[in-house]
């Protein structure tokens, strides 16, 4: 699988741009601020619907426009793609104008939902911000195996964006009846607390609870053996590192605590307890990495969860996932780029898009790498 052409309009930096890539590397080129990492996005975005770096689709409309559209054709069928005629090609299309809806399509037609897209052509980005994932949030880590999921299983995704639209939903009764209790302190009438009608949002998001901390457990058993694998080849060291999965979901009285805690969610008019609060522990030789990893490790460890997130797609879907390497040549050292560079000569990656903004050090890395390797020179 491959994406063969692109055209992007209003997109970010880029006014009309057009694209014809090469099924194996693609090196991005041009001065900081040029347009390479905005141009993996568009690529990012066609495969997963959405950017990697903002969360609101609007900011991603050029400033001069109020509309932006991003096109592209993908490649199916046997690797490489050599005879025409076995060239299946989809065409994905999606668009924005200001103060409407997102606009996504296949060949044309709209899809019955997004979640039969995100998976359809898998894709894996490593950015220099990834190392966030250890050093921020909860939310940066759930968001990651979020993602990692989402790609891998319709399934979860759909009870992931189910529940969070009933979360939603909950919060915002619990913020009417916030309301109506502070008018009724101060003598306006206003609607009580209704447990029957909590209830029935309770009731649909304890069950989705249930399924996505299953899933999520499962996951991380799964995602392990791949993982330390990956970790042990990139830092050929022998400290043993570990993900454990934290979630209050799972305990046995979690049902009657979610209960409990309703007073609680009243008063604060947000849901306090559920899966939207779980967490993933990374450990290093049995400590948390957060507090005790040194930045290589660190490193180490993001790019490990990165490839794997990369094998188990390829396993799933029997494709290799694009890769997207924005900046990596420039943050990592010596050592994991030889890695990387390793993994390539072993001919382990599909299509790939590597952006730098030197590019005689990409050149001279790419060397031993016996690939077609093209050059896009951006921000002209
Ligand atoms: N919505 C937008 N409309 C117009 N320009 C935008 C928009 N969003 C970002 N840009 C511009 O895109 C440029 C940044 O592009 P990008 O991040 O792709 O650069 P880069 O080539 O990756 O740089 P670096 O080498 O520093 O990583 C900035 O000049 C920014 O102003
Ligand atoms: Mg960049």
């Amino acid at each position: 699988m491959h994406l063969e052409k692109l055209s992007l309009t209003n997109f970010k930096s880029y006014e009309d741009a057009r694209f014809q890539f090469g099924q194996q590397v693609n090196v991005i080129v041009g001065p900081n601020g040029s347009g390479k990492t905005n141009l993996l996005d568009a690529i990012y975005f066609l495969s997963l619907t959405k950017s990697a770096f903002h969360s609101q689709d609007i900011l991603n409309i050029n400033h001069d426009a109020d509309f932006f559209i991003i096109d592209g054709s993908f490649v199916t069928g046997e690797e490489p793609v050599t005879n025409a005629e076995h060239k299946r090609v989809t065409q994905i299309t999606i668009s924005l104008q200001k103060g409407q809806r997102k606009i996504l399509l296949a060949d044309k037609k709209p899809y019955e939902r997004v979640s039969e897209h995100i998976g359809r052509f898998p894709l894996v980005l490593m950015a220099p911000n990834d190392t966030d994932l250890v050093r921020e949030h909860a939310e940066d880590r759930r968001h990651f195996f979020d993602g990692v999921l989402s790609q891998l299983d319709t399934d979860y995704l759909r009870d992931y964006l189910a529940y969070q639209q009933v979360l939603k939903q909950r919060n915002s009764l619990l913020k009417l009846f916030a309301d109506s209790e502070s008018h009724r302190r101060t003598g306006r009438t206003g609607a009580q607390v209704d447990n029957d009608l909590l209830d029935t949002y309770d009731e649909p998001l304890l069950n989705l609870a249930d399924r996505i901390h299953d899933r999520r457990q499962r996951f991380v058993q799964e995602f392990l053996p791949a993982f330390c694998r990956h970790y042990s080849f990139l830092s050929e060291a022998r400290e043993a590192v570990d993900i454990t999965y934290e979630s209050e979901v799972g305990k046995p009285d979690f049902r009657e605590e979610f209960r409990h805690f309703r007073r609680r969610d009243t008063m604060l008019q947000r849901t306090t307890m559920g899966v939207h609060k779980d967490d993933y522990l990374f450990t290093i030789a049995g400590v948390p990495l957060k507090k005790f990893g040194s930045q290589g490790q660190q490193k180490t460890f993001v790019i490990a969860l990165k490839m794997a997130q990369f094998d188990q797609l390829q396993a799933e879907k029997q494709v290799k996932p694009i890769l997207l390497l924005d900046d990596i040549f420039d943050k990592l050292d010596d050592q994991r780029i030889g890695k990387l560079i390793e993994l390539m000569e072993r001919d382990t990656f599909g299509q790939l898009f590597i952006t730098d903004a030197r590019p005689e050090r990409t050149r001279q890395l790419l060397e031993s790498v016996k690939a077609e390797v093209r050059f896009f020179e951006v921000g002209e």
